[in-house]
């Protein structure tokens, strides 16, 4: 508890970066830099990949400190940057991602580095294959800096782990920053890169660009490929980009999506014709939004006033408001089947499906270095964070499978919910639904769990959506610039293209992500010899969880 008290009233943890005026012939400002605005300067000579690189490591060391979202960094980076140098010399430039310094969940498997999920049990597991999508991300250019914290294993929302400790939100750092992809949600807020990936099971690609005012696309079940991903759920899981702008976000979709069918996991089989090898980085700005119609979903909010609740409602109304101004029509959604909470208690299927995928997960020869053979063995090993309010889900995963007779229930009843979402769809002939990601600002550090958020109707339908910055509650001492609040947009399968440009107009007409105060000073990189190591603060626990979990 004290050092909670310490991080959150800042200033002991928190050494200050060094300002000293940088020279002229590295003078790009990496804070918000964009996938464009970084190969502008790269190509126009402004700059070069190991600057770029090293900039990037400096705000990493001197901010990871204050928001704890690292868990490991790249000893390979800055080689990896010389050698896109040499390419650039040599006329080789090539890749949509050339030298963009990106960070990567401690959920993807990759070679360089440890694959951990935040769990202590697993600090040593070494994938010797990258994901699919991690090869993607590497042959088109990107420099994986370093891997983010998460919440342990992704199983909830508050990014705490064992081995990573609590990622703090760099808004207000009596917050947690989303999750369970909160690692990466803080470390983009605060430009620590160009963007990261996450995933998400329930809300974990919606929740940290929630609250962190950032961008991310949580792509139509079977669009991107989960294997070499730390599993929970066949039916939930899918992986994403997380952006500061919607540009980037189609960009890094590109990529991400640019693995196609894999027989490694069979979703993939789903993707029709039109969506293989589909080019989503040129969607332009609608300009008008007077052909789109989007369905607001009123029993998404949560309508007890409150400091907690009501800037979320002022927030999305204010969005709403630029999207009338655009031209578009918002049709209300008030049908008693958007109900949160009752679809999580009736539909989840995570509990069935995380053991069995586990084991796999942890039985594969190509995972070297220590680690447990089955979730069963991970658990009992007491190296891992269970927080309170997961002890019964974890206890049931322990003895559950997709044997249970409950679980072809739940699978009957998504077919049924994915009928009645087609349904509001065709009935108002919309093109979107739109809504809070969480009907309350993301909760604080030391909180129980995390509450409010609607990311379940698309995590087991399968629909896609892209999350867009709404707004910010009003500033507080805690919170200079408010806490941001995060607005969801879900369309149709297959209908990305269509959802990032309605993204883009609505970012267009209503500017709203700002950046974090508490990190927003430039700081200056001397050239480094080498990666520097970065050990993550186990020691800010938020509380002290009961002895003989951890
Ligand atoms: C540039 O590309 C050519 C042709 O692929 C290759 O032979 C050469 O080694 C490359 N040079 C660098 C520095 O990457
Ligand atoms: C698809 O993959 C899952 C998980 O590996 C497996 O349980 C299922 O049987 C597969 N389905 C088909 C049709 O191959
Ligand atoms: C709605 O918000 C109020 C005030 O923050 C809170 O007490 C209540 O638990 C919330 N209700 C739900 C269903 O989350
Ligand atoms: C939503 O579902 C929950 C849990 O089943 C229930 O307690 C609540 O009353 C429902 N809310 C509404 C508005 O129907
Ligand atoms: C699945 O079946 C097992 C064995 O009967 C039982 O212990 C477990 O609680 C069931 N799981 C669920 C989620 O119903």
């Amino acid at each position: 508890m004290q050092l909670l008290s310490l991080l959150v009233h800042g200033s002991l943890l928190f050494t200050r970066p060094n300002l000293a005026q940088e020279s002229s012939c590295s003078a790009f400002d990496v804070r918000e830099a964009s996938i464009d605005t970084i190969h502008d300067a790269l190509y126009g000579g402004l700059t070069t990949c190991r600057g770029l690189t090293e900039k990037f490591i400096a705000r990493i060391q001197a901010y990871n400190p204050l928001i704890n979202a690292i868990i490991t960094l790249n000893r390979d980076a800055l080689s990896i940057a010389d050698t896109l140098d040499l390419a650039l010399a040599a006329g080789n430039a090539t890749g949509s991602l050339f030298c963009i310094p990106i960070l990567v969940k401690d959920n993807y498997d990759t070679t360089d580095m440890k694959t951990t999920g935040g769990c202590l049990d697993l600090a040593d597991s070494q994938p010797t294959h990258d994901a699919p999508v991690v090869v993607a991300l590497k042959r088109a250019g990107a420099i994986i800096l370093g891997k983010t914290n998460l919440h342990e294993l992704a199983l909830e929302g508050l990014s705490v782990s064992s081995l990573g400790g609590q990622t703090i939100n760099p808004y207000d750092l009596s917050r947690t920053p989303g999750g369970s992809s909160g690692g990466t949600g803080a470390a983009i807020a605060a430009s620590f890169a160009v963007f990261g990936t996450g995933t998400d099971t329930v809300n974990s690609l919606r929740s940290p660009a929630s609250a962190n005012s950032l961008f991310s696309m949580r792509p139509t079940r079977g669009l991107i490929s989960r294997s070499g991903i730390i599993p929970i759920s066949y039916t939930q899981d899918a992986i994403g980009p997380i952006t500061r702008n919607v540009n980037d976000l189609a960009i890094a979709l590109n990529v991400m999506a640019s693995i196609g069918y894999d027989p490694n996991d069979n979703v993939t089989a789903l993707l029709p014709p039109s969506s293989v090898g589909a080019d989503y980085s040129t969607v332009g700005v609608v300009g008008s939004l007077r052909s789109v119609r989007l369905g607001l979903i009123e029993t998404f909010f949560n309508r007890t006033d409150s400091e907690e609740t009501s800037p979320v409602i002022a927030a999305v109304n204010a969005a709403v408001s630029s999207l009338t101004a655009a031209g578009a029509t918002i049709v209300p959604i008030s049908s008693s089947v958007y109900n949160s909470s009752a679809i999580l208690e009736a539909y989840d299927t995570q509990k069935y499906e995380f053991r069995q995928e586990m084991n796999e997960y942890l039985a594969r020869s190509s995972l070297h270095g220590e680690h447990p053979p089955s979730l069963d063995d991970l658990y009992k090993s007491k190296r891992f964070l269970v927080i309170p309010a997961q002890y019964s889900y974890v206890n049931t995963a322990l003895l559950s499978s997709t044997d249970n007779a409950t679980y072809a229930t739940r699978k009957l009843g998504i077919q049924n919910l994915i009928l009645a979402l087609q349904t509001t769809f065709k009935e108002h002939s919309l093109d979107a639904l739109i809504y809070p990601e969480q009907a309350n600002l993301v909760v604080k550090i030391g909180a129980a769990s995390q509450s409010g958020r609607n990311g379940i109707l698309a995590a087991v339908t399968g629909f896609p959506v892209v999350t867009v910055p709404a707004g910010f509650s009003p500033a507080t001492a805690e919170a200079p610039v408010g806490v941001p609040i995060g607005m969801e947009i879900l369309g149709l399968p297959w209908n990305e293209a269509k959802l990032l440009s309605i993204a883009k107009t609505v970012s267009e007409v209503r500017r709203v992500r700002k950046m974090p105060v508490l990190t927003q000073e430039p700081v200056h990189a001397s050239s480094m010899e080498e990666v520097p190591v970065i050990i993550p603060n186990t020691k800010n626990m938020p509380i002290s969880y009961p002895a003989g979990i951890l």
